[in-house]
C-alpha cells in the first residue's frame, strides 16, 4: 500500500472513532430551555399524535457495550495489522502463523519418519503404516493425475502395471517423482507423408500383435527403421533412459485405437510429470516412491 492510502485508511479510521464517540456522548441529553419542576419527567419536545417522546437516556448496559466495542476497536487495530501499512504491535501475519503451521507439521512429520529411517524401500513397501502413510500423500499429490487407484488415465500413466515409461527400480520412481519428467515424442507430419504414417502404424499393430495389412507392414517396417528405431528401440522395446514407451506391447499411454495413433506419430506428445523434490521434503518422497513401487507388485 502506497503511504497516500496508508494514510488515508488511518485518517478514515480515526475520523469514524471520533465521530461514533461524539454521537454517543454527544446526544447523551438534551439541554433544557427550562430547569425541571420536581418529578416532571424530562422530555424531547417531540410530539406525534399526542405521544410525547420522554427523554431517558440509554440503558447502561447498551451505552456500555458500544464504548467496549470503541474501545475493542482500537485495541484491535493498535494489535494486528489494520492501520494501513502499520503491522500492528504483535506482528502477526497470515503468511507467517501458515508458515508456522506447516513448519509444525514437517516436525511432525519427520518424527513420524524417523521410526522407517532404517527400511529399505522394498521393506517400506510391505510395511502397512508406512503403506498406509504413502496412500495418503499419494491422495493428495499425485491422484488427481495417476488416479486415486494409481491406474492412470489418458496421457497419464498406469502406475499400477509393470509397464513403465522411465523404469520401475526403487531409484528410478524416486527419480521419477523427485525431479519430474518430460515425454518428447517429436511430430512427424512434414516429415514423412500421410501415406507413411499409415505404414508405420500398420508396422506397430504387428509388432505388438494385432491385426495388420502385411503389405503396409513391411513398407512400415522401412519407415521404422530410419526414423523410429532411434529412440523406441529397433524391435520396438522402448527406452527407458528416453521415457519412450514399448511400442511392441499391449499398454498405450495415448489411446490404442488407430486414430489415436496415428495422432501420436503426426503430432507428437509432450507428457509432462511435475519434480516434487521442491514440494515434498525427502522423508515424504521415500514413503512415496515406496507406495509407488508396492503398487505394481500385485
Ligand atoms: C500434473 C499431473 C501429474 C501429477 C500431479 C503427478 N504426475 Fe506423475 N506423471 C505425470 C505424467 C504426465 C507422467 C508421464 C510423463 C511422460 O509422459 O513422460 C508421469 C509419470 C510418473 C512416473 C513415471 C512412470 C513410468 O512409467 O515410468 C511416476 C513414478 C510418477 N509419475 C509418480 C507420481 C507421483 C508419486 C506423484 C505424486 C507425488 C505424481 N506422479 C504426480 C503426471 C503427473
Ligand atoms: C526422439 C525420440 C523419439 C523418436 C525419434 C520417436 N519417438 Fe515416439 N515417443 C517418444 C517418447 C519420449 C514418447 C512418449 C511421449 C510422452 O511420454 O508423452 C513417444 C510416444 C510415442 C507413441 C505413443 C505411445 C503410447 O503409448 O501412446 C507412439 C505411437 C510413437 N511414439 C510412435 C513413434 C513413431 C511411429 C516414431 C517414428 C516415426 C517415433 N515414435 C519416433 C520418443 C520418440
Amino acid at each position: 500500500m502506497s503511504s497516500f492510502w496508508s494514510i488515508w485508511v488511518i485518517a478514515i479510521f480515526a475520523i469514524t472513532v471520533v465521530g461514533v464517540c461524539w454521537v454517543l456522548f454527544a446526544n447523551r441529553r438534551i439541554e433544557l430551555d427550562e430547569p425541571l419542576k420536581d418529578d416532571e419527567p424530562r422530555k424531547t419536545g417531540h410530539v406525534s399524535d399526542g405521544i410525547e417522546e420522554y427523554d431517558n437516556p440509554l440503558p447502561a448496559w447498551w451505552f456500555n457495550m458500544f464504548v467496549i466495542t470503541v474501545v475493542f476497536s482500537v485495541i484491535y487495530v493498535l494489535l494486528y495489522p489494520g492501520l494501513g501499512n502499520f503491522p500492528g504491535f504483535l506482528g502477526w501475519t497470515s503468511t507467517g502463523q501458515w508458515q508456522q503451521q506447516e513448519a509444525e507439521a514437517d516436525q511432525r512429520f519427520a518424527q513420524l519418519a524417523a521410526r522407517f529411517e532404517d527400511l529399505t524401500i522394498e521393506e517400506l513397501s510391505l510395511h502397512p503404516e508406512a503403506v498406509k502413510i504413502g496412500a495418503r500423500l499419494f491422495g493428495n499429490n499425485c491422484a488427481v493425475c495417476h488416479g486415486s487407484d494409481g491406474g492412470g488415465a489418458y496421457g497419464f500413466p498406469d502406475l499400477t502395471d509393470k509397464d513403465w515409461l522411465y523404469g520401475g527400480s526403487p531409484e528410478a520412481i524416486e527419480t521419477s517423482i523427485r525431479n519430474g519428467r518430460r515425454g518428447a515424442m517429436p511430430a512427424w507430419s512434414g516429415i514423412i507423408d500421410d501415406g507413411q504414417i499409415n505404414q508405420v502404424t500398420e508396422y506397430l499393430f504387428k509388432l505388438s500383435g494385432r491385426d495388420h495389412v502385411a503389405g503396409e507392414a513391411a513398407a512400415g517396417e522401412k519407415v521404422y527403421a530410419t526414423y523410429c528405431a532411434a529412440c523406441h528401440g529397433v524391435d520396438g522395446g522402448g527406452n527407458q533412459a528416453l521415457g519412450a514407451p514399448d511400442l511392441s506391447d499391449a499398454v498405450w499411454l495415448y489411446g490404442r485405437s488407430p486414430e489415436l495413433i496415428k495422432a501420436s506419430i503426426r503430432s507428437g506428445r509432450q507428457g509432462v510429470m511435475p519434480a516434487q523434490g521442491e514440494m515434498l521434503h525427502a522423508g515424504k518422497i521415500r514413503f512415496l516412491t515406496a507406495y509407488v513401487y508396492g503398487l505394481s507388485r500385485q
